[in-house]
């Protein structure tokens, strides 16, 4: 019974390596079989998602523009459904509008405009009809991106930092036949900074690269820049305010805006309705910007000044910690909530020693 047993196992032995040798004879043939059909897949589902979403043949030129009129998020336009979806028009080159400063606020379809112009400018590369109703596309040498706040923790490196390396990458390999799309470049660091970086980032795609951009941002000083280099326009992505609620209209239209409606966001997004009230007001403080004894803008309202002679000793070294902490915070990078945390910290504290 052992020996009929092993002779099977060899047998079937044999016959698994013959049949592998076989195989691997045809392998080359196996393999362009393989590829034909998945090109033909490919292909196909190019076809069909044309048909099915009313895609437009574009035009594919040897200058530097981008020209696309009602275009769409292939993607977004699908699960939106295409009565849902807002279709944009893009007009690029490297002669008037070069960099598209694209301001707006959070929600308002920024992102989604920029990755939109990149699907359709890579889908006609590959030589397929693209979301659009006409579309007019200067070749491009590459897409540049630096977008999504994906951060590389894990390889140690602060979001910020990725987002620096990755423009570093920009700055020098792009070329005036590249397109190069940056999604709120500079957030990562504080307000000043970030305003600073960008700005010196932008300047030089002006000046030296030439590359048609779009810059997506909620740095509304960035839209200065427009007044200093000829080739900078502004946009912004439209929203109608409608008793102190904010209805998002996903349209770009020609000239920046300052309004970042970020606590109408908060609020949209279910931040208790006290928190936002309370908002409201160190908003309304800091642009009416009251300042304090130093001349830094105050969070919130001054309280009469309670006379401090009586207070005790220690009171006063929780005092003056706290003092010491205010000083040491950045206003520029603390976001509102960020300060009103801080804030009822503090309050905290004073109430605890008193
Ligand atoms: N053109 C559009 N039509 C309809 N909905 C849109 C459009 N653009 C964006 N949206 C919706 O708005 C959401 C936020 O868009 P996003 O581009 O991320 O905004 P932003 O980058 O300005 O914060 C998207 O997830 C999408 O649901
Ligand atoms: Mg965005």
């Amino acid at each position: 019974v052992l020996s009929s047993d092993e002779r099977r196992k060899t047998l079937e032995y044999e016959i698994f390596i013959q049949t592998l040798e076989d195989i691997s004879k045809e392998l080359p043939r196996i393999e362009r079989t393989a590829k034909g059909v998945s090109m033909l897949d490919a292909l196909i589902s190019l076809a069909l998602v044309s048909l099915e979403e009313n895609y437009t043949r574009p035009e594919l030129t040897d200058d530097n523009t981008i020209e696309l009129v009602d275009a769409r998020h292939p993607v977004l336009s699908k699960i939106k459904g295409y009565n849902k979806y807002v279709p944009n028009d893009i007009t690029l080159d490297t002669e008037d509008t070069q960099i598209m400063i694209v301001t707006g606020p959070n929600m308002a379809g920024k992102s989604t405009l920029m990755r939109m112009t990149a699907h359709i400018v890579i889908l006609a590369q590959m030589g397929s009809f693209v979301p659009a109703s006409k579309a007019r596309i200067g070749i491009v040498d590459r897409v540049f991106t630096r977008v999504g706040a994906s951060d590389f923790l894990s390889r140690g490196l602060s979001t910020f930092m990725v987002e620096m390396v990755e423009v570093g990458t920009i700055l020098k390999k792009a070329t005036r036949r590249s397109l190069i799309l940056l999604d709120e470049v500079g957030r990562g660091t504080s307000t000043f900074d970030g305003i600073s970086i960008a700005w010196a980032i932008a300047e030089d795609i002006h000046d030296r690269i030439r590359a048609r951009t779009i810059f997506a941002t909620h740095y509304h000083e960035l839209t200065d820049l427009s007044l200093t280099k000829p080739r900078i326009k502004n946009f912004s992505v439209s929203v109608h305010e409608f008793n102190k609620e904010i209805i998002f209209l996903y349209k770009l239209v020609p000239g920046g805006t300052s309004l970042s409606y970020g606590i109408q966001v908060a609020g949209l997004a279910g931040i208790p309705e006290e928190v936002i009230n309370r908002a409201y007001e160190i908003l309304k403080n800091l642009m009416e910007a009251e300042f304090d004894d130093i001349g830094r803008p105050r969070l919130s309202k001054s309280e009469k000044r309670k006379d401090t002679s009586q207070l005790s000793l220690f009171h006063t070294n929780t005092r003056n910690e706290i003092l010491d902490e205010i000083d040491a915070i950045d206003i520029n990078s603390l976001t509102p909530l960020e300060a009103l945390n801080f804030l009822s910290k503090l309050k905290d504290r004073l109430k605890q020693k008193r």
